[in-house]
């Protein structure tokens, strides 16, 4: 049976309030964090660069592919991220594979956190070389499985989310550089998907919050595509470094580059993201506003400043009927029937925006409150 009902299909943008087959919803879900994707200066700036220079260039980067949208988001991204250069790419989901195709070895061999996201499995995948799975945020787990796998002439090289995109912990990634420093040039592969706009006082990300600084080995993919309002994969770093990825990767080589009118928006979006740093304060108070109401409702909350949080019911037929007693309400919370790092049931996944106001807020709480 086909996902795509018309019962799932939004009629208008994503934001706090939708329109769902027909229907007006309070929305708690997504990942547009910031609630940049819908503003007046990317539909503005998309139009204008469809008018200018049609949908895309039908080539690739190495084929004339660039358009001067493209490098606006890239210097954009830059400016926001505080480097001296930025890639676009064609969807966050390459970053890992981007990063691990210009860096990876023969020699290596691959960890992964238990819960890593489907992008770092099928990156680690397509290197060749052989996985291994730690538990969970463990880094002793990281280190015991390294001690008894790693063979000698051998680079450990870790991948992990920065953010994980449904329960909302955050890797201790401090703890895996400490494990990784007894290792030549190991390599540490952070996929910041959620972390990218929403951590740390820059928005930089997850290593920015936990205050990394400069770490041999560390590599960071992210995304424009949620909180940052855009869209496209996000790498970051000095021009080189940037160039290098460059010129040795066969997505630069072979895929069509992000659609000019998107990079035209994606660049209107981070200029957003940088000029108006009230919106992250808004998300943060938001996230500890719901975390608090929901812990008041009796459920075991983690206190984090990250803006999805999973509600987990015994079974899956127990979360469908939140889900539509929910949307019985008007409120609309996804039910995701499977993700990485979730059970066999899934879990309805709860997202809250910087544009939630209290009373949204407070609204989806008294309708938790009647159907838990
Ligand atoms: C952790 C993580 N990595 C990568 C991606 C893929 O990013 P994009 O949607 O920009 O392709 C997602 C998207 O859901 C994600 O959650």
């Amino acid at each position: 049976m086909s996902l795509s009902t018309p019962a799932r299909l939004f009629e208008t943008a994503t934001g706090p309030e939708v329109s769902v087959g027909g229907r007006h919803y309070l929305h708690f879900g997504g990942t547009g964090y910031l609630d940049i994707q819908r503003r007046s200066e990317l539909v503005a700036a998309a139009d204008q660069a469809l008018r200018q220079y049609g949908l895309h260039p039908a080539t690739s980067r190495l084929g004339f592919g660039d358009s001067p949208p493209l490098l606006a988001a890239e210097a954009e991204a830059a400016q926001f991220f505080g480097t001296e250069a930025a890639w676009l790419l064609p969807s966050g989901w390459l970053g890992p594979a981007v990063l691990l195709e210009a860096q990876h070895r023969p020699t290596d061999r691959l960890y992964l956190d238990h819960d890593a996201h489907f992008a770092l499995r099928d990156a680690a995948r397509l290197t060749g070389r052989p996985c291994h799975y730690f538990a969970h945020r463990e880094a002793e787990s990281l280190r015991e499985l390294i001690r008894s796998t790693l063979a000698p002439g051998e680079r450990p090289v870790v991948l992990t989310d920065g953010v994980f995109a449904v329960h909302g912990r955050i890797a201790p990634l401090r703890a895996y550089a400490g494990v990784l420093a007894g290792y030549a040039e190991a390599l540490l592969v952070v996929d910041d998907a959620h972390g990218f706009g929403v951590l740390g006082s820059q928005g930089h990300g997850t290593a920015e919050h936990l205050a990394l600084g400069a770490q041999p080995g560390l590599l960071v993919a992210g995304t424009a595509s949620k909180a940052l309002g855009g869209y496209g994969g996000l790498l970051t770093g000095p021009a080189g470094e940037i160039a290098r990825l460059q010129a040795g990767s066969s997505v630069f080589a072979g895929s069509t580059p992000p659609p000019a009118p998107v990079a035209a928006a994606t660049a209107a979006a981070l200029r957003i993201a940088r000029l108006e740093p009230g919106l992250r304060t808004r998300l943060a108070d938001n996230i500890a506003a719901l975390r608090r109401g929901l812990r008041g409702l009796g459920l075991a909350v983690e206190d984090l400043p990250t803006p999805m949080i999973p509600l987990v019911l015994p079974d899956g037929a127990a979360m469908q009927r939140l889900h539509e007693a929910l949307r019985g309400d008007g409120v609309l919370v996804p039910y995701l029937p499977r993700y990485t790092g979730l059970g066999p049931h899934g879990a309805l996944r709860l997202a809250v925006l910087a544009t939630h106001g209290p009373e949204q807020i407070g609204r989806l709480l008294a309708s938790l409150q009647r159907h838990l």
